[in-house]
């Protein structure tokens, strides 16, 4: 695939080229090649994006994927896999790759697990085996994988939680991002972000920011959002820590969200984001489109030969009726799921191209205010 979009850079450099409000449209460049900001990165656990190929997520214009710690330490192991060349080769993905730590897949898959000081202990949700990791650890099988961006080890409470164990968590994480950022030292070309705590609590919030930006990081996520909590408050957590990032650094808001999330975010000024809504939702007879969220398991679309989006760039989304569509999904045929799947992640490439643009061009709120009454249209 010729691809205009790999321009390869020796380090890791974030440049803003528009502003409008808040909000941000920029590149971060990398060896690997450039990631379009705002992105969208379409989330790969098991060295997979879910009833994907690697080159139909690139043709959808995704510039990096999301790995997962946790799961590749399992399957096949991170030892192995830089036996067998990397990250990158195994899964047939050249460009960038962001790799999430594995505390918070710990805490929601694992059994008996147990976090101290030290880090976590667990046992496996594959086999029952024990394991332990370290924030160090956790940079070096990140390492081993070859990831391009690296996340550092925290500890994400789950809302509505006492503000003890939210202080509590808060400070671990910073106490681990300061052994990750050692571990990791300097790599030229590779980046390692720290991750903003604190739950609902503003105060703490504004103290993990404040913390995280002296360690002079390369990039910033804000994690331990939409666990729980009411969309408006995960609105004021990100226009809370935000002020108190460096506004030269890439932010990344970790496991958001709906098409209305990710606008509403980025209104606020964030430049990344990961999600399985649109590969999982795609495996449960949800697409996301133009028209607002469908449900093509729904008996009203038995007899509609009408496809999901006639305007779309997408063939899943073109050249298919919602009859086919559902006679698929209710089957349980593996072609729902990859028609489905590809719908959804181009409808989120394309939403994020539609915001990169409309931020260059000064018009990003009218952009997300016409996308929203179009949904609206569809649903009276
Ligand atoms: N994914 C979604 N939220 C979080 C978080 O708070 N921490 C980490 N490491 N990953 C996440």
């Amino acid at each position: 695939m010729s691809d205009s979009r790999s321009t390869s850079s020796p380090d890791f450099t974030f440049r803003i080229d528009a502003t409008d409000g808040q909000a941000r449209t920029g590149a971060i460049s990398m060896p690997r090649g450039t990631i379009r900001t705002p992105a969208f990165m379409p989330v790969g656990t098991a060295a997979t994006v879910k009833a994907m190929y690697p080159g139909q997520v690139r043709d959808l214009g995704a510039d990096v994927v999301l790995g997962n710690t946790y799961h590749l330490m399992l399957r096949p192991g991170p030892e192995r896999m830089e036996r067998l060349g990397g990250l990158h080769h195994f899964m047939n993905w050249p460009h960038p790759i962001l790799t999430d730590s594995g505390g918070f897949q710990v805490m929601s898959l694992s059994a008996l697990r147990k976090l101290d000081e030290q880090g976590v202990t667990f046992r496996s949700h594959v086999d029952g085996s024990a394991h332990h990791m370290s924030p160090e650890r956790s940079i070096e099988i990140q390492g081993l994988l070859g990831s391009d961006i690296q996340m550092q080890l925290d500890e994400c409470v789950r809302l509505p939680a006492e503000r003890g164990a939210i202080e509590s968590a808060m400070r671990l994480s910073l106490r681990w991002a300061e052994r990750c950022r050692i571990r990791f030292g300097e790599q030229p070309g590779k980046a390692m972000f720290g991750i903003v705590q604190g739950g609902d609590l503003p105060d703490l919030r504004v103290e993990s920011a404040r913390a995280l930006a002296d360690l002079d990081l390369k990039g910033y996520a804000i994690g331990g959002l939409a666990v729980g909590e009411p969309q408006e408050v995960m609105l004021r957590m990100i226009e809370t820590v935000e002020p108190h990032l460096p506004s030269t650094k890439p932010r990344y808001l970790m496991g958001v969200g709906t098409p209305d999330d990710l606008m509403r975010s980025v209104m606020r000024g964030i430049d990344m984001f990961d999600c399985v809504m649109p590969t999982r939702a795609g495996r449960h007879g949800l697409a996301y489109t133009r028209h607002g969220r469908i449900n093509l398991r729904n008996a009203r679309h038995g007899e509609d030969t009408s496809p999901l989006d006639e305007t779309s760039s997408c063939p899943a989304a073109r050249d298919y009726s919602r009859a086919y569509l559902h006679h698929l999904v209710r089957t349980d045929e593996i072609l729902g799921m990859m028609l489905l799947t590809w719908n959804n992640l181009s409808y989120y490439q394309d939403l994020m191209a539609g915001m990169r643009a409309a931020i260059a061009a000064g018009r990003l709120a009218d952009f997300c205010g016409e996308t929203r009454e179009a949904w609206a249209r569809a649903e009276s």
